[in-house]
């Protein structure tokens, strides 16, 4: 199953967390986000059991928020034991709202501004990720004014391609992200760090990039940071305590995309780098794991309501929706293929071939091409799957359209974790002069 949480009752309806979709559709109107909490529990599990079967003690998976970020996910992270990748100060603001433990909160980014890097010392977070020198300089006066060593990471590119959308790639050498081995740099921003007086060098960092099937690159990045880790140990004696490996672990939107492992995956991981640890004489490290799509991405399902249906005769059907690349933009960036579901005619054939758009001004605004699904008319409730990572976090007002309403569904009760955007919540920040 895609979203494991879905279902088809007596009335042919879909079912989200064994509630009716159209009556969800019709107690908190439409588009609306619907995350099944249970979802998001077990894919926490599966990385916390894998890592402390596989890894070290102490090593956890850290939650990439930039997936979903609002507080109560933060609050449901905390509880499951995983620490926090946040990228903004505005991430760092949600998870102190959600009483998050910020020690296990990670600092990421390539671009930190110097009041970036003073409020996350204050709002207490653990540990940065530090991107390149200027930051490194700019958080070693920081940290030495405030009277902090700051405990960091450093990112590292380890220079690989891992076949996923260009767009998403983040490891090569040319990426924008962090400071690359191949070109000797990396070696130097290790020793900077180590140079510098307010900086406690814990770890290392990569991340290859997003939506990755195999495990292959995983284990070729795993073996280039210690074999990197093993040059640091050579030219200065020092080991990290720490190897992050990142996110990027692909998940499964449509039938045709594979099933990833992900105890299996970390498995090997693991297992590499400890044998490669093991040869060079390194003690193996921690091995902390940003995951954040496929966290919460099976967990989520977007209901709307269909406005129009128009059969263009020789040409296409397009079947337009209440929302689109406002709530969901990953179909107009990256053509991501979404499974569609016409939720209150669940159980009859899926035959009417259609191209599902959105209701911004822009030919471009679609959320799926060419798919096939139920025959529907105005009036029908449509459940795009798959859609708990980076919809809600990539929304955009564009065409002043409010963002949708995130309704999570937990065992025995459900809640607003976000508020459906009001037209005095569009306005409100408009001055007239
Ligand atoms: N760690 C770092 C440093 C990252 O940059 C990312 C994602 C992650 C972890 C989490 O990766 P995940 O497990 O979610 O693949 N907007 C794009 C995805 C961009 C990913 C950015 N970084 C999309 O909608 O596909």
């Amino acid at each position: 199953m895609i979203v494991p949480c879905l279902g088809i009752n007596d009335n042919g309806h879909l079912t989200i967390a064994g509630r009716d979709a159209l009556a969800l559709a019709e107690k908190y109107g439409t588009p609306a986000y619907f995350i099944d909490e249970e979802t998001i529990r077990a894919n926490c599990r599966a990385y916390k059991a894998a890592l402390s079967k596989y890894a070290p003690e102490g090593s956890i998976p850290l939650y990439a928020g930039k997936a979903l970020c609002c507080a109560a996910i933060y609050r449901i992270i905390a509880e499951e034991g995983l620490g926090a990748d946040v990228v903004s100060a505005g991430e760092i603001a949600t998870a102190v709202l959600a009483g998050f433990p910020m020690e296990r909160a990670y600092f990421h980014g390539n671009a930190k501004t110097d009041s970036d890097i003073r409020y996350a010392i204050s709002a207490g977070v653990g540990t940065f990720v530090v991107d390149n020198f200027d930051e490194l300089s700019a958080l070693d006066r920081i940290a030495g004014e405030l009277g902090v060593r700051q405990r960091v990471l450093l990112r590292i590119t380890p220079g690989i391609d891992p076949h996923t959308h260009r767009k998403i790639i983040t490891g090569s050498v040319d990426s924008k992200f962090g400071v690359a081995i191949e070109t000797g740099q990396a070696i130097n921003f290790v020793r900077e760090a180590l140079e510098k007086k307010s900086i406690e060098l814990c770890g290392l960092h990569c991340h290859i990039g997003s939506q990755i099937f195999e495990p292959d690159p995983f284990i070729e990045a795993a073996s280039i940071m210690v074999e990197f880790a093993k040059s640091c140990k050579k030219e200065f004696g020092w080991e990290p305590e720490i190897l992050n490996l990142g996110g990027g672990f692909g998940v499964r939107y449509i039938e045709d995309h594979p099933h990833i492992n992900i105890d299996e995956n970390i498995k090997k991981v693991c297992g590499t780098v400890a044998s490669i640890c093991e040869e060079a004489g390194l003690r193996v490290p921690k091995i902390f794991l940003e995951p954040g799509r496929s966290i919460v991405a099976n967990a989520g399902v977007t209901l709307y309501t269909v406005c129009s249906v128009k059969e263009i005769t020789g040409y296409k059907n397009y079947v337009a929706v209440d929302g689109g690349m406002t709530d969901n933009p990953r179909y107009a960036l990256y053509s991501s293929p979404y499974t569609i579901i016409v939720a209150n005619r669940a159980s009859e054939p899926a035959d009417f071939e259609c191209t599902v758009a959105g209701r911004c001004c822009e030919s471009g605004d679609l959320l799926a091409e060419g798919v096939k699904i139920q025959k529907c008319e105005r009036g029908d409730i449509l459940a795009v799957l798959c859609t708990g990572a980076y919809n809600y976090s990539m929304a955009s007002n564009y065409n002043r359209v409010p963002r949708p309403p995130i309704v999570m569904l937990a065992q025995g009760s459900e809640y607003i974790a976000v508020e459906r955007e009001s037209y005095d919540d569009i306005v409100r920040l408009d001055r007239v002069r």
